[in-house]
């Protein structure tokens, strides 16, 4: 656990945590960067965190799912961006802009049959997909010129590729369908379309959702081993689990060991392991560690805490867990927007959304 891992991109990495993409739907109606974007984002920069990610970022306007999210769909995204990078670079850390596209939360599902979110969003034609990926493509070489380290696919939490990843999403019976090479090859391919467009010295990962979680849609261990496996030979840098519990063992499935451990095992050891869930002390970071995660990825925590890594270590050390006062938000560079958003989500806010039963 001494030495740190460098990316087989080469960069370097500052420490062993980092800060999950958290969509804080601060961003302007177009998706340009708003100044309360940059003031959340850099208090965490400020507070310590070496490696920072951007919420998930449309890389089309077909691909855009919810207000306030942040946008490196078109030129217009670039000053913003580039501000953005500049300011997390100054305050000592990495940067990476999470692309994204919605799949059938925005206007594509791999089927039309699966299309139960809405009028707007139909099958995905090969048209479509090359056009997706173009778009990928596109966003990851803006980022770049941005002024930032590296790239993150979001392949993972129930959006286009890990629909186009999941059986019970994904009918398909062409060459995006069927079996589990199938299924995972639009990210694959998106995937080697991006590493060969940028730079061989920008980090470009992957995020997943190895195994089903609490939705019950998804992957069993085994294919999201494999995936993770193929993401490593198509050119990721680094492997991103997004789990409940970073240390845990898949919730569906019989077994202790820990889903970490599995991907670890199935990944060559120059890709490192990123992954988040659950993680709140330093301990609870240790048990990662020792489960096979590289780097730990804090969210919530991060949300609570923007300078988790200069304070966590200290003994006394408790952190501030949901539900949050909103004084004590607004005091951690938490804007009016991302304030109204939390408060949705049930038991994270005091006076918002109440805890479920
Ligand atoms: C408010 C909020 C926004 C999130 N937004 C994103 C996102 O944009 N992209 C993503 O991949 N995951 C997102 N996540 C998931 C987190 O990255 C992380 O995986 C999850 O919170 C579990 O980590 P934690 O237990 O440390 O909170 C979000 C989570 C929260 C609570």
């Amino acid at each position: 656990m001494s030495t740190l891992p460098t990316l087989r991109c080469g960069l370097a990495l500052r420490d062993r945590v980092a800060l999950a993409p958290l969509t804080n739907t601060q961003s302007h109606a177009d998706g340009t960067l708003s100044d309360d974007e940059l003031t959340w984002l850099r208090a965490r920069a400020e507070g310590g965190f070496r490696w920072i990610s951007t919420c998930a970022a449309h890389v089309s306007e077909e691909g855009h799912a919810w207000e306030g999210q942040l946008g490196v769909a078109s030129e217009a995204h670039v000053e913003g961006l580039t501000r953005l990078a500049t300011a997390l670079r100054e305050a000592g850390a990495h940067s990476v802009v999470q692309l994204y596209h919605g799949g059938a939360r925005a206007t594509l599902a791999p089927d039309k049959l699966t299309t139960a979110d809405g009028d707007g969003v139909r099958g995905a034609t090969a048209g479509d997909l090359a056009r997706v990926q173009a778009d990928f493509v596109a966003a990851a070489v803006r980022s770049e010129a941005a002024g930032f380290d590296g790239v993150e696919i979001h392949g993972a939490n129930g959006y286009l590729f890990t629909q186009f990843l999941a059986p019970e999403d994904n009918p398909r019976t062409d060459a995006w369908g069927g079996d589990l090479a199938g299924r995972a090859k639009l990210l694959l391919d998106t995937l080697r379309a991006v590493r060969a467009a940028v730079s061989p010295g920008f980090a470009v990962g992957v995020r997943l959702s190895p195994v089903d979680t609490w939705w019950r849609r998804g992957l069993v261990l085994a294919d999201g081993a494999q995936v993770a496996r193929w993401v490593a030979e198509a050119g990721a840098d680094f492997v991103h689990l997004s789990l409940s519990d970073a240390a845990g063992s898949p919730p569906h499935e019989d077994t202790d060991v820990p889903v970490a451990r599995v991907v670890r095992d199935a990944l060559p050891p120059e890709v490192p392991l990123f992954a988040a869930g659950g993680i709140w002390t330093r301990a609870d970071a240790a048990r990662a560690h020792d489960a096979g995660v590289d780097v730990v990825v804090l969210g919530r925590s991060a949300i609570a805490h923007p300078d988790w890594p200069r304070v966590s270590s200290a003994s006394d050390f408790e952190p501030l867990r949901p539900p949050w006062p909103p004084e004590h938000l607004s005091s951690v560079a938490v804007g009016p927007d991302l304030l109204r958003y939390l408060e949705k989500f049930p038991g994270m806010v005091v006076g918002g959304t109440p805890a479920r039963e």
